[in-house]
């Protein structure tokens, strides 16, 4: 029985990850490593926690004798690591808690990998990234897995630097590695500090919502089951040493999507068309706001046969349905410590 090791489980793509391994490889044992951060909630996974390939490990990766007694425990065969701070607004404010968790908590576990493998074959640890890593671009071109690095936030930075570390293992230590780098995700399960679950919560709440600068800004956005798929393929047919990009071929400036979802949210709320466009609320600037991301996802289509799966119409609707149903997750999440957040990041902006 393999067994793989999944850092970051309880977080918004690392539990559809999780689900995703646990349900399709029943004859493998998924161990999920997860610090529980604000970010990191058990609840994402209530409908796999007693299945028996699966377990659960409370830690942090930051802690290096703690990765070594983990490793030795359970002898893995793989590793596949989404544990970070992801949020660029907080990576602002707290840059050192990025390069701790997303730096030293990276090589922590490339350290642990190289000394446990020491027989390689059949080995794999797979680091999951971020587009943001490439900088930021202007009205033309995609992001491909040639672009060089650029980053601009303290987030992209430390997950640029996490990418070189990978890569060092592999070159320097015959690491088996492989890396992806993807796009925005949305989906059910996000923290809502993200755009989208962020401003659903605002309209359903009747709370401004807060655009950054004129809204011209733009993303590429992906339905996390896609990534988690991408992953999935990736983790059992990548080829070691590779880079694969992965996006939804799905721009959009972040007004317009905002006016959309608006849109929808009207008709869902049974409330007069155009209610929810009166909340939106041009505030300050994010510091350093990258302008655009897109990426050219076809090396994952050639050599994969990855695409995405669902039309951005449908992953929409179906994520605005999923955080209507699952109004007491919200109401969990944005509980006590978010409070104060929210009032740090918009009511005193
Ligand atoms: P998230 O913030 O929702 O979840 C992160 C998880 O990591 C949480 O469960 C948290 O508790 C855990 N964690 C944080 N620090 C830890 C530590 N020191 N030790 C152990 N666990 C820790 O993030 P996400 O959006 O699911 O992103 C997951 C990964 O995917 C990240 O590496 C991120 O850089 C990458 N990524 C995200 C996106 C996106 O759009 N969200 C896009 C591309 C890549
Ligand atoms: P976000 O979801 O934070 O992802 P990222 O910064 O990693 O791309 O933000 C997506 C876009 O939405 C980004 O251009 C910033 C913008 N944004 C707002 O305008 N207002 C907000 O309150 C948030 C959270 C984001």
């Amino acid at each position: 029985m393999q067994t793989i090791l999944i850092t970051g489980g309880a977080g918004f793509i690392g539990s559809h990850v999780v689900r995703l391994f646990v349900n399709n490889y029943p004859d493998c044992r998924i161990v999920n490593l997860d610090k529980l951060t604000y970010a990191g909630n058990l609840e994402n996974l209530r409908d796999v926690e007693n299945a028996p390939n699966y377990t659960f490990e409370k830690g942090d990766i930051v802690d290096a004798d703690f990765i070594f007694s983990l490793f030795e425990k359970y002898n893995f065969d793989g590793v596949i690591h989404l544990a970070a701070e992801s949020h660029v607004d907080r990576s602002i404010a707290n840059p050192m808690e990025f390069i701790n968790a997303n730096v030293i908590g990276t090589v922590n576990l490339l350290n642990a990998a190289k000394h446990f493998w020491k027989d390689i074959s059949g080995k794999r640890f797979y680091h999951i990234s971020t587009d943001e890593v490439y900088g930021s671009l202007g009205a033309d071109g995609l992001f491909t897995e040639t672009t060089a690095y650029d980053p601009r936030s303290p987030y992209s930075a430390a997950k640029a630097s996490s990418d070189h570390f990978v890569r060092a293992w592999f070159h320097t230590y015959n690491l088996p590695v492989v890396i992806s780098n993807c796009s925005n995700n949305y989906g059910p399960n996000q923290f809502p500090e993200k755009l989208l679950p962020l401003f659903i919560n605002n309209i359903v709440n009747m709370k401004p919502l807060p655009v950054y600068g004129k809204g011209e800004n733009i993303r590429d956005w992906l339905y996390v089951i896609d990534h988690a798929k991408a992953i999935d393929l990736i983790y059992h047919k990548g080829k070691i040493g590779e880079t694969y990009n992965i996006g939804g071929h799905n721009e959009w400036k972040n007004i317009d999507l905002i006016k959309v979802l608006c849109k929808i949210m009207d008709k869902k709320l049974g409330r007069e068309p155009g209610t929810s466009e009166t909340l939106i609320s041009y505030v300050k600037d994010r510091a350093g706001h990258d302008m655009r991301y897109a990426i050219d996802a076809s090396k994952i289509k050639k050599e994969l046969g990855w695409v995405p799966s669902l039309q951005f119409e449908e992953g929409l609707d179906k994520t605005i349905d999923w955080y209507l149903a699952n109004k007491k997750w919200m109401d969990n999440v944005t509980s006590g410590e978010y409070q104060n957040y929210y009032k740090d990041q918009y009511e005193n902006r």
